[in-house]
């Protein structure tokens, strides 16, 4: 097969408008949250920026955008509708699939619809009967040779923490789910909002159970494994039967200005094929190399594993 498949990658854009916290939906974690991006987050992420983005990697013409989360700051339902218009103009939900990430998931329930409600038509997977009901995690979607297995990584957290968990079920279902994919062929791209490998975030950002995940990529495999929650570009490997798995992490989509470690807004397109019984995968960073300036070609490199 030499057809390529070109899947856009893009992560965290933060989205607003943070306008206030209605009272019935204020705790402490989000009164923290609040004043963090009122002090300095909401000059760092700007949707005219992530609009930007997106019509960038639209003019790629993908045949698919995955988004690995944290659309959203504190968890609100006015945030959430504002990230379901910037994803209905991404395309239709099934050409483009999220996965919720920690800003998204943030703290318990206080009011409203949650993200897992807003946002279900672009986190079903489309095997077997329609589905309708709560969105269940993995979920799978087959799209010509490749298979996105969407995880959930968030989970409600107390202030200052920004920790991830799949939890033992989920880690079970995924790697049911790798297999099977695996047999019948595909090209099995994984999405998860959290780094999945264990030392690639601090303790109180980090997925708690990445020792069990990565232990399931290295049992059962995956061509790719694309997250974001760190705001940064990050490549790391994981090896399977002699192959290795690319584990991509995507920077901020929507950072109109440097923050930190943290880039200006860029995102990956992926220009997947199979060619000599081996995937070939071509990462291309798109994104502002000045602030002021127009979306770019930053960088691209096959994502072939370095020798030992
Ligand atoms: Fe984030
Ligand atoms: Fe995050």
């Amino acid at each position: 097969m030499t057809e390529t498949f070109t899947l856009v990658h893009m992560s965290d854009v933060h989205l607003g408008p943070l306008e206030g916290v209605p009272l019935r939906h204020l705790n402490t974690k989000r009164a923290l949250g609040y004043l963090n991006w009122q002090r300095g987050r909401r000059f760092v992420h700007l949707r005219s920026v992530a609009d930007r983005i997106a019509a960038d990697a639209l003019a790629q013409t993908p045949d698919h955008i995955a988004v690995t989360g944290d659309l959203a700051n504190l968890g609100l339902p006015g945030e959430y509708a504002s990230a379901l218009a910037w994803l209905e103009a991404l395309g239709d939900p099934a050409q483009v699939s999220v996965v919720p990430g920690n800003h998204d998931i943030y703290t318990g329930r206080l009011g409203g619809a949650s993200c897992l409600e807003t946002w279900a038509p672009f986190m079903r997977g489309n095997e077997g009967p329609a589905q309708d009901g709560p969105v269940r995690f993995p979920y799978v979607r087959t799209l010509g040779p490749v298979a996105l297995i969407g995880l959930n990584s968030a989970v409600p957290t107390p202030p200052f923490v920004a920790a991830g968990r799949l939890g033992a079920a989920q880690i079970a279902d995924v790697a049911t789910s790798l297999d099977r994919l695996g047999r019948a062929g595909y090209i099995r791209v994984v999405l998860i909002h959290h780094p999945p490998l264990q030392g690639q975030a601090p303790p109180r950002r980090a997925l708690q159970d990445a020792a069990a995940f990565a232990d399931v990529l290295d049992r059962h495999g995956a061509e790719l494994v694309l997250h974001g929650h760190n705001h940064q570009q990050m490549l790391a490997w994981r090896r399977h039967s002699e192959r290795g798995i690319p584990v991509l992490g995507a920077a901020s989509a929507s950072a109109g200005q440097a923050h930190k470690e943290e880039p200006l807004a860029r995102y990956h397109v992926l220009r997947i094929r199979r060619a000599d019984g081996a995937v070939h995968i071509d990462c291309e960073i798109r994104g502002f190399a000045e602030a002021s300036g127009a979306v770019v070609r930053l960088a691209r490199q096959d994502l072939v594993m370095p020798a030992a």
